[in-house]
């Protein structure tokens, strides 16, 4: 069954003390904001997640453009696909996602079916934009937050993951529009500070200690959850659905 639901990891608590997997399910339909943000440090788990992630969503269907800054092994069996963009390429994802944005703003394309963009390492490649062309990176950063901020409505979707996101690389406070927040791992307060600074008391980041894949859900800035991601039954049918989805 295609639902509009997204399962982004099972109950911490319960996995934990009863040792039952009790889904985490966000709406990721049209009315509602699913732009996503992964953070967490180097090894916190994000593009195991995002790999997973990519594949419920693409389950539902629609139009998938992947970025992948670093171009690592989370994602080799993506590489060569249509719609696949490593390191310096990135920017052609952007570029294609973002045109087809305008071509719905400008009423050229009346369709709102779900096109996608998943974004790995983003904040790693707009420091190498910065150290490079600084004009580029600007350009970037905006383009991301107009996406960002007119998406939802024209079916257009960023799913963006990165180790800090700093609000430097999100401009006019498009970091705000994330309704779909993740912070994975041990991470820093100030990374708490930076994305759900009403739930620090209760995430209890003295006495809370998160490991490899498990961490933090926040949704439209007004649910807190904690979650463990866990590993996938069948890791070659959801590699699968996201060779298909880029085809
Ligand atoms: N939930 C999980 N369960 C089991 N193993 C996991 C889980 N998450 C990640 N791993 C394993 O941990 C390692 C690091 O994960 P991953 O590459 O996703 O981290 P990352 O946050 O993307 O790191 P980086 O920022 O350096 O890219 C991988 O080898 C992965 O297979
Ligand atoms: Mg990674």
């Amino acid at each position: 069954m295609i639902t509009n639901r997204l399962n982004i990891g099972y109950d911490l608590d319960a996995w934990n003390t009863v040792k039952m997997r009790i889904p985490v399910t966000v709406d990721v339909s049209l009315s509602t904001n699913s732009h996503i943000l992964l953070s967490g440090l180097s090894g916190s788990g994000k593009s195991y997640h995002l790999n997973q992630i990519f594949a419920k969503l693409a389950k539902q269907g629609g139009e998938f453009y992947f970025a992948d800054y670093k171009g690592d092994d989370s994602f080799a069996h993506l590489r060569g696909l249509p719609h696949y963009y490593s390191y310096k390429e990135t920017l052609t994802a952007l570029d294609v996602v973002y045109s087809r944005l305008n071509d719905r703003l400008s009423g050229e394309d009346t369709s709102r079916k779900q096109i996608t963009l998943i974004y790995d390492e983003y904040m790693a490649n707009i420091l190498a934009l910065m150290n490079e062309d600084k004009k580029k990176a600007v350009e970037v950063m905006n383009k991301i937050a107009e996406i960002l901020l007119m998406g939802r409505s024209m079916g257009v979707r960023l799913v963006a993951s990165m180790q800090r996101p700093d609000a430097v690389a999100f401009s006019h406070g498009s970091r705000l529009n994330f309704g779909i927040i993740c912070v994975l791992g041990g991470a820093n307060r100030s990374i708490y500070e930076m994305l759900c600074p009403d739930f620090i008391e209760q995430i209890d980041t003295e006495n809370r200690r998160f490991g490899r894949g498990e961490g933090v859900v926040v949704l439209q800035g007004s649910r807190l959850k904690f979650v463990k991601v866990a590993v996938p039954q069948d890791y070659k049918k959801l590699q699968r659905l996201c060779i298909k989805a880029l085809s």
